[in-house]
């Protein structure tokens, strides 16, 4: 199957960046539910998502979607208790209000070790989808590092063929510093969409290395992100575009 372009679009300011993340996020929500009756979406974490969670809560936005008919996954998690200050589940329904039900809440149980917490994830994967994961949307971010998930340079995690999620040791910065939960490739490549939300003078270098032209082959962990059979966008705003070249630009 062909492997779609991938979509970048420089937002003006990171309003505008996040009402293109909502509408975004919204469309693909509807054609699944109209398809397929349900919509399947994995969170990510960090800081950046949290206004685009917040969106999505407000009157404008939360009336365009049937949230009964929403899953929440998430792409990664830190294995701390789920009220943890660091906890991605945390940030994300402490910023995404809107009535899902709770039996639709797939959260990655970051209280266990990280091993048996990526197992029971990948059993609660099983259940929901029977066979690989096909996520109507994952949302990613980029670490200045260039990592993405909980994928991070260098990890064996990189490697994994056949798991959905493991646990990976995480002990040198970007923090927090503790053993994370991770999808993997085979998870997020299989995705119909996949969408970067990426701000931030920090992460420019990232973004141009990832975003680069083929002439100079990337080796970071979001450069691997290139979905099968479905669509990758990335959402930048102007301080995390700035080093694209002209060639790269939207
Ligand atoms: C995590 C995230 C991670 C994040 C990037 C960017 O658990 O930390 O899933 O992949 O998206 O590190 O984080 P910021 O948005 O905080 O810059």
């Amino acid at each position: 199957m062909r492997k779609k372009m991938t979509n970048i679009k420089v937002a003006l300011n990171s309003n505008m960046l996040v009402s293109c993340a909502a509408d975004l996020f919204v469309a693909s929500a509807q054609s699944a539910i109209k398809t397929r009756n349900r919509f399947s979406v994995a969170l990510s974490g960090g800081s950046t998502p949290r206004e685009l969670y917040a969106r999505l809560a407000t009157a404008e936005y939360s009336t365009r979607i049937n949230w009964k008919a929403v899953h929440l996954f998430w792409g990664d998690e830190r294995c701390v208790p789920p009220d943890h200050a660091d906890s991605n589940y945390r940030m994300s329904r402490e910023s995404l209000r809107v009535p899902i039900p709770e039996e639709n809440i797939h959260r990655i149980y970051g209280e266990l070790a990280p091993e048996f917490a990526a197992k029971k994830y990948e059993n609660e994967l099983r259940s929901f989808f029977k066979e690989t994961p096909r996520f109507d949307l994952i949302l990613l971010g980029l670490g200045d590092d260039g990592h993405t998930a909980s994928l991070f340079p260098d990890s064996p995690a990189l490697k994994e063929s056949t798991r959905w999620a493991v646990g990976v040791e995480h002990t040198t910065p970007p923090p927090p510093l503790v053993p994370r939960v991770t999808l993997t490739f085979p998870v997020i490549n299989n995705a119909r969409e996949i969408v970067f939300l990426v701000t931030g003078r920090g992460k420019a270098a990232r973004v141009s290395e990832t975003l680069g032209s083929a002439r100079t082959p990337c080796e970071l962990p979001a450069c691997a992100v290139h979905p099968a059979n479905g669509n990758l966008s990335w959402l930048l705003d102007q301080s995390a575009a700035i080093l694209l070249e002209e060639s790269q630009q939207p």
